[in-house]
């Protein structure tokens, strides 16, 4: 690989690691996936008090980029050297295992020509986003769930003040601890971004319309976006909505 293209991956992945929410640790960090067409997109560290549901680097960006429907990564580039469960994680992911390229570059040699475009995961909504526009594309981004292990499509929609709206997909592992539900990935995909006020969250679950976040997303969701309204898509009955606060109240805080 040419030093002068990994050395613009670096920048970007540098770049996006500003985005890092690590108020516990200070310990920002970032993974950028580079795509088959040379797209690239980054997922940042998620913190969050209960330390166990901190959402790392990797499985931001690999939820973000599944959450949009790209699943042709080529190589994985991080904003310090890879970590062994990374390679481990990767090597569980992807067929053929990827080799490290460098200490922080891990790829299939000789498919990395970029960087070229940024893949942009958010798009901004110009007229104020109604319920069941909201509930529509959630329902429709569960079509990308990753689901080889449950077969149980789940997908959200996260909208900010200013009506950027990211979409998720759960994103499953077959080490059942490294799932991601749709929630989480779409707020990871927020945050990634750069986001950090969080307004609605739409949620679809078209196998158990009756379904609410689980309580791993409601501790996410109250650190991150405590004032949020929650939709729920009840298939053909009347959406219904909740408050974070309320879904989980007396949150795990560190203070
Ligand atoms: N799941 C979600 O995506 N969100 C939730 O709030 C609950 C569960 C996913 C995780 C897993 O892929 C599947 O649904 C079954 O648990």
């Amino acid at each position: 690989m040419e030093k002068s293209i990994a050395n613009r991956l670096r920048l970007h992945v540098r770049e996006a690691a500003v985005h890092s929410r690590v108020p516990y640790s200070g310990r920002s960090r970032a993974a950028l996936a580079l795509m088959s067409d040379n797209s690239w997109t980054c997922g940042v560290r998620v913190e969050n008090a209960s330390y166990p549901l901190v959402i790392p680097a990797l499985s931001a960006v690999l939820a973000s980029a599944n959450s949009i429907g790209r699943r042709d990564i080529t190589a994985l580039v991080f904003s310090d050297r890879v970590k062994l469960e990374e390679k481990t994680m990767i090597q569980q992911s992807f067929t053929g295992p990827m080799e490290q390229l460098a200490e922080d570059i891990l790829g299939y040699p000789g498919s990395i020509n970029g960087p070229g475009d940024e893949l942009i995961t958010g798009w901004h909504f110009p007229d104020k986003l109604d319920t069941a526009t909201g509930i529509r594309i959630a329902r429709q981004a569960t079509q990308n769930a990753y689901i080889p292990e449950s077969d149980f499509p789940v997908g959200a929609l996260v909208v900010t003040r200013d009506q950027t709206c990211y979409q998720g997909v759960n994103v499953e592992h077959d080490d059942w601890t490294q799932t991601l539900c749709a929630e989480r990935a779409a707020i990871a995909a927020a945050i990634s971004a750069g986001e950090t006020n969080i307004q609605r969250i739409y949620v679809s679950c078209p196998k158990a319309p009756a379904a609410t976040p689980c309580g791993a997303c409601r501790q996410v969701l109250c650190e991150i976006a405590p004032e949020a309204i929650v939709w729920m898509d009840r298939g053909e009955q009347t959406a219904e909505c909740f408050r974070t606060l309320d879904l989980l109240p007396r949150a795990f805080t560190l203070n």
